[in-house]
């Protein structure tokens, strides 16, 4: 009987099947082996498991795309819910790390720092040394070297985070984990001089390795002021980590410059090859409704910020969403909150090399201009975007290191954040 054989086959497989996503935000998405993998998010105002896949192998249209997602089932390793972790593309894999878990005051993530497998499509949980000196977080980043370490900073540790936490604990401490050894260690335990008075720590900001492979940048977000208060990191204030000599400096934008409104649950992408960060969307810092001003590039030579025009109909502001970049062409903004205070379950693709919304996914990433006025999408006063992009990107595969923003749910300063729903309602002032 071939059709009941044909169905014990896709049940013993059990890995995917089709699903339409629910609409979610504070999830993570990462590119691995041309497939697009998003797990977690807070959908229905509850943490989830939630794990989807998409087929990145065959060129697609961007208007039916909902249809083409699958899920990923795991069948021997219990997944837990969780939101606003960090999440780190490794080659075949990533790394899930922290974050909300359950949202509960008694239910605790079990496994703190997990990996998922792509070629095996199986989760395994990373137990590393030194892990248990650490206290777990939410609303931490974390980004990959070339050195295979990950870097991992900023959060926020309380009662909902583990297990006999009574008080309210904002990282500002360097946290690294080699994943050649997967050993933690804390460069800047050794030595206080190499923390310096104005770094504070940050949440819902972002966290992007720069183009040199050397420093990493943070980007807004809320951070802890004198009192431990959290007050909006200005974007005019960038905080930049040199990775080889484990030296912190306060970047600051020319005076007088463009500086984009604050805002926290962004997304931050280096584009390869440039020293330019292209920062999408995200949050108001005293409100849960999107930034109006929602799409900059930032020079990181110069800290110069560059509001760019995208002419044709896209993603659109959000916040909570994940951008991902794959194969240093496509940018992919997935899921998140709109300006209209709903969470969104669809994505857009946004062509880097002309600024456009792409209507048709290509595999290669090589988009025909929409117009020829996309040429003079960006915004840049003196710098145009011929000078910026008048040759086609390089061809480096970077997803690897695109995907560095952690989205970070709650309104800290109202309690507006209701409206888009945790399970536990916290009141950190
Ligand atoms: C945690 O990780 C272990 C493997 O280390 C796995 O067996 C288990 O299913 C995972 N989930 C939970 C909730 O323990
Ligand atoms: C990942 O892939 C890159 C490019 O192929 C390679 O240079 C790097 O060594 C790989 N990293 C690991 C940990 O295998
Ligand atoms: C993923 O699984 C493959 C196949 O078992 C293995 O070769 C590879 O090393 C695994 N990747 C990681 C990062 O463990
Ligand atoms: C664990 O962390 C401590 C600092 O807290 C450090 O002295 C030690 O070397 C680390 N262990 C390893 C194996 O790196
Ligand atoms: C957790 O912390 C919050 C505020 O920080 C407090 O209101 C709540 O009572 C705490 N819950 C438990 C179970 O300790
Ligand atoms: C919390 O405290 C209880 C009672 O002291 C202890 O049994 C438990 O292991 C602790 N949990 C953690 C995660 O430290
Ligand atoms: C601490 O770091 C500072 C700045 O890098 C350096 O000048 C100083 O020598 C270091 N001190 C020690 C004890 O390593
Ligand atoms: C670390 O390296 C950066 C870039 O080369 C340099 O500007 C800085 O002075 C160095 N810091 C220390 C403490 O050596
Ligand atoms: C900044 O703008 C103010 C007001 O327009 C002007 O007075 C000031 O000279 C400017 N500063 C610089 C450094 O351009
Ligand atoms: C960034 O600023 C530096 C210094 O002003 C400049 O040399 C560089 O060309 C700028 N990068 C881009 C991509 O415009
Ligand atoms: C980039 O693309 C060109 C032509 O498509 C190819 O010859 C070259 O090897 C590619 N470079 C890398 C680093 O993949």
């Amino acid at each position: 009987m071939r059709i009941p054989s044909l169905l014990v086959i896709a049940a013993s497989l059990n890995l995917v099947k089709a699903a339409i996503p629910t609409h979610r935000y504070n999830g993570g998405c990462a590119a691995v082996a041309q497939r697009l993998y998003c797990f977690g998010g807070t959908s229905n105002q509850k943490t989830t498991s939630d794990h989807y896949v998409f087929d990145l192998s065959v060129d697609f249209s961007v208007e039916k795309a909902i249809d083409n997602w699958n899920t990923v089932t795991s069948t021997d390793f219990q997944v837990e819910p969780n939101s606003l972790f960090s999440i780190v593309p490794l080659n075949d894999s990533y790394l899930v790390h922290g974050g909300l878990g359950y949202g509960s005051s008694t239910q605790f993530l079990r496994n703190v720092t997990t990996m998922f497998n792509a070629t095996t499509e199986s989760w395994e949980t990373i137990n590393s040394i030194n892990e248990t000196t650490m206290v777990p977080s939410r609303e931490e980043t974390s980004t990959l070297d070339p050195f295979n370490r990950i870097w991992t900073w900023g959060g926020i540790s309380d009662n909902t985070t583990s297990a006999n936490i009574t008080e309210v604990t904002y990282h500002d401490e360097m946290q690294v984990l080699n994943m050649n050894t997967l050993t933690w260690s804390f460069p800047d335990s050794t030595n206080t001089s190499l923390q310096p008075s104005f770094v504070r720590a940050r949440i819902a900001h972002t966290e992007t390795l720069g183009r040199s492979g050397k420093s990493i940048f943070y980007i807004g977000g809320l951070q802890s002021d004198d009192n431990d208060q959290l007050i909006a990191a200005s974007m005019s204030e960038i905080l930049e980590y040199n990775i080889a000599n484990n030296t912190w400096f306060l970047r600051k934008s020319p005076v007088n410059s463009t500086v984009p409104s604050s805002r926290r649950l962004h997304s931050a992408t280096q584009i390869p090859d440039h020293d330019l960060i292209f920062v999408y969307g995200g949050s108001a810092t005293d409100a849960s409704k999107t930034v109006t001003d929602y799409s900059y590039l930032l020079n990181t030579t110069s800290f110069e910020w560059t509001a760019v025009d995208i002419l044709n109909e896209g993603a659109g502001p959000r916040f909570g969403h994940s951008a991902v970049l794959y194969k240093g062409k496509s940018l992919f903004i997935v899921f998140g909150a709109d300006n209209l205070g709903n969470l969104r379950n669809d994505f857009f693709i946004l062509d880097i090399a002309n600024w456009q919304w792409v209507q048709t996914f290509k595999t290669d990433g090589v988009y025909p201009s929409v117009s020829s006025q996309s040429n003079s999408a960006i915004n840049t006063g003196p710098k145009s975007t011929t000078t910026i992009f008048s040759t086609t990107l390089g061809n480096e595969s970077s997803s690897a290191n695109a995907n560095n923003q952690t989205p970070i749910p709650f309104n800290y300063i109202t309690t507006i954040y209701l409206m888009l729903g945790v399970m536990v309602v916290f009141l950190f002032c």
